[in-house]
């Protein structure tokens, strides 16, 4: 018998939004769906937003790193892009840093995550979509989520996680190549932390079961800047992650969220601040913030999709806002100073740069 692969293409940009960088229009949403659907070439597929970003879900059959799938995307993107434009809504085609697509998504602009597997009998994911943040946003909930006992108990109990996870981090700083590397857990733990505290420089790109060598996480890695060399937003990633049997249960890969731990990104990208799990379709509000994450989850099973399931849509997760918006305020209270702004290479914005430069040439150093 000749099992046909599912793959799942989840690919995510920001091509306009309203009042600022808030929430895309209904129209433009619109659109977005409108061509995925008139196009024919995917059966089963789910677009939703994510603050200021529209991310489209793709179940198909065609592999990773497929041109009619890439090229789907970005043209249902291109055409949301001209939605804003119409409707003169901010930021139009922020995202689309190239003129035109040529064979694949990435490097283009937009952020990618994709899975190739053979489905099991059952196929439950998660989708994560975040915004005001980049990619190494997720290293510490997947690292905890995969590699620590304290949230996921199922490296004690369930025999089907016994032998650990293989972590491949990418060091996105080496911007001419993919710079990777393997690393097991339990044996690599504290090699694994050693890079993951880094969120800037070391980021997961995939997680794979030492026991099956399934993949269970992909994560988008593209740095927007490295690609524009210029600031043109952050990296607002993406991430899938397939759950229970012999990966993490959803709540296992839900529970390191309620840390709300500090991240790059806020406001201009340039500050720091606490990720806070918000429902779908959440708009960004306070500091062009607090940087926010979206937890979608669904089975797939012979190529389609079930409906989406909102799974930060909970009474438990309120109380986690409530969290979330203190530490945000708290460092809010120190402003610019310190720990609250990112370092000079992370700025997103050119300006601090040059008025060190002017105010170098009056420094004077004292005879
Ligand atoms: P199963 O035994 O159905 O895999 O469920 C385990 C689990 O997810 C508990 O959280
Ligand atoms: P986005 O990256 O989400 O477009 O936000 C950019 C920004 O500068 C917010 O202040
Ligand atoms: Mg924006
Ligand atoms: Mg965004």
């Amino acid at each position: 018998m000749v099992f046909i692969k599912t793959t799942l293409s989840l690919i995510k940009a920001d091509v306009g939004s309203i009042a600022g960088h808030v929430v895309p229009s209904k129209e433009l949403v619109k659109a977005v769906k409108a061509h995925v659907k008139s196009s024919g070439i995917v059966k089963s597929y789910y677009v939703f937003t994510t603050g200021d970003d529209v991310s489209i879900l793709m179940a198909h059959n065609k592999g990773k790193d497929n041109e009619d799938i890439h090229k789907l995307g970005w043209d249902a993107l291109e055409r949301g892009a001209e939605v804003a434009k119409e409707q003169g809504l901010y930021g139009a085609g922020q995202d689309l840093l190239a003129d035109a697509f040529s064979g694949n998504v990435k490097g283009l602009g937009p952020a990618v995550a994709e899975i190739e597997f053979e489905e099991r009998p059952n196929e439950p994911f998660v989708v994560f979509a975040a915004d005001k943040t980049d990619p190494g946003a997720y290293n510490l909930p997947l690292y905890l989520g995969f590699a620590d006992p304290m949230h996921n108990s199922g490296l004690m109990l369930s025999p089907k996680m016994k032998k650990g996870f293989k972590f491949t981090i990418m060091d996105v700083a080496h911007t001419t190549g993919d710079k990777i590397i393997e690393l097991k857990c339990p044996e690599d733990l504290y090699d694994i932390a050693c890079l993951l505290r880094d969120n800037q420089r070391y980021v997961v790109e995939s997680i794979h079961s030492n026991i099956t060598g399934e993949q269970a996480v992909s994560v988008s890695t593209t740095r927007l800047h490295n690609i524009a060399g210029k600031y043109t937003g952050k990296d607002d990633p993406v991430c899938i992650v397939r759950v229970q049997g012999e990966f993490p249960a959803t709540g296992e890969i839900l529970s390191p969220y309620e840390i709300c731990h500090y991240v790059a990104g806020f406001m201009r990208g340039s500050h720091t601040g606490p990720l806070m799990p918000v429902r779908s379709h959440s708009t960004i509000s306070f500091f062009d913030g607090p940087p926010i994450v979206s937890a979608h989850g669904f089975c797939v099973h012979n190529g389609v999709l079930t409906e989406a399931i909102d799974l930060f849509d909970h009474p438990f997760w309120d109380h986690v806002r409530n969290k979330a918006a203190d530490k945000a305020i708290n460092i809010r209270e120190q402003g610019f100073s310190g720990n609250a702004m990112l370092g000079m290479n992370e700025l997103e914005y050119g300006g601090i740069k040059e008025k060190l430069g002017k105010l170098e040439k009056k420094f004077i150093v004292r005879k």
